[in-house]
């Protein structure tokens, strides 16, 4: 099995003023092609931040990220972005949506990272293609004008995951997607994930405080006190 994410020796300590909170402690893990991983731990655990840092929005204090077979933790910033454009997509608890958008702008501009600039705005109408089919994949094709706040919670969980899955990257980061919508809201989200994960081989890491949820997926790695606690076998 070929790992898609790895991070090896991963610490992070935040700095506030003179205090320093240390929250990861050497962190070695891979998430394999393919595989739905949970991500799980107490609130405070480091979930978060370890999501932050596998998806480079944040740097490791000490400890490499990599993409495959790239440390991408060491290359220059442009290529950082450009690499993280193209292999990772991101799903957040509050789904980080453009709220002057529509559903379909949204999803769009989900695809502008991995491109130039001119060539994003000549290839604009087959850019809005894909987007409506995506849309359409996640049941919204009648929802394809509509901004943020004329949608439901569930209706913008379902966009930010067209908007995930429109750079086709190889790995999704996905912090609680469910952590803000009712249970059957949520099992809809999480029949989708398990769907695309099955259509496209796209690998997901789940963060999530739903034990059934966890029991789920292919494989439980536990955070505590800063490092990897177990990594438990799963799907059932
Ligand atoms: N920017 C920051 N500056 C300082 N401390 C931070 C920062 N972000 C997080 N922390 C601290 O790091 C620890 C881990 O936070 P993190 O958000 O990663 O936890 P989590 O496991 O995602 O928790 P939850 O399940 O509640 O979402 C917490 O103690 C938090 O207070
Ligand atoms: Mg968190």
């Amino acid at each position: 099995m070929t790992a898609v994410l790895t991070a090896v020796g991963v610490h992070k300590t935040y700095r506030l003023g003179r205090r320093e909170i240390p929250v990861l402690q050497g962190i070695d893990m891979s998430l394999m092609e393919g595989e739905i991983a949970a991500l799980v731990g107490a609130s405070g655990a480091g979930k978060s931040t370890l999501v932050h840092v596998l998806g480079l929005l944040d740097p490791p204090t000490q400890g490499t990220v990599h993409y495959g077979e790239t440390d991408v933790t060491t290359l220059p910033t442009p290529q950082q972005a450009r690499l993280r454009h193209e292999h990772v997509g991101f799903v957040f608890q509050f789904y980080h949506l453009i709220p002057e958008l529509n559903a379909l702008e949204n999803v769009c501009l989900g695809s502008m990272m991995t491109m130039s600039l001119p060539g994003w705005l000549s290839g604009g109408r087959r850019v809005k293609q894909r987007a409506r089919e995506l849309l359409s994949k996640v049941g919204l094709e009648e929802r394809l004008r509509h901004r943020p706040s004329q949608l439901s919670g569930g209706e913008r969980q379902r966009v930010a995951i067209a908007r995930a899955l429109i750079a086709e990257p190889k790995v999704i980061l996905a912090d609680e997607p469910t952590g803000n919508l009712d249970s059957n809201t949520a099992a809809g989200i999480l029949d989708l994930i398990w769907e695309i994960n099955e259509e496209r081989r796209i690998s997901f890491l789940l963060v999530t405080h739903n034990e059934a949820v966890a029991r789920r997926c292919d494989r439980r790695i536990r955070l505590r006190d800063g490092s990897v606690e177990s990594r438990e076998v799963g799907r059932n």
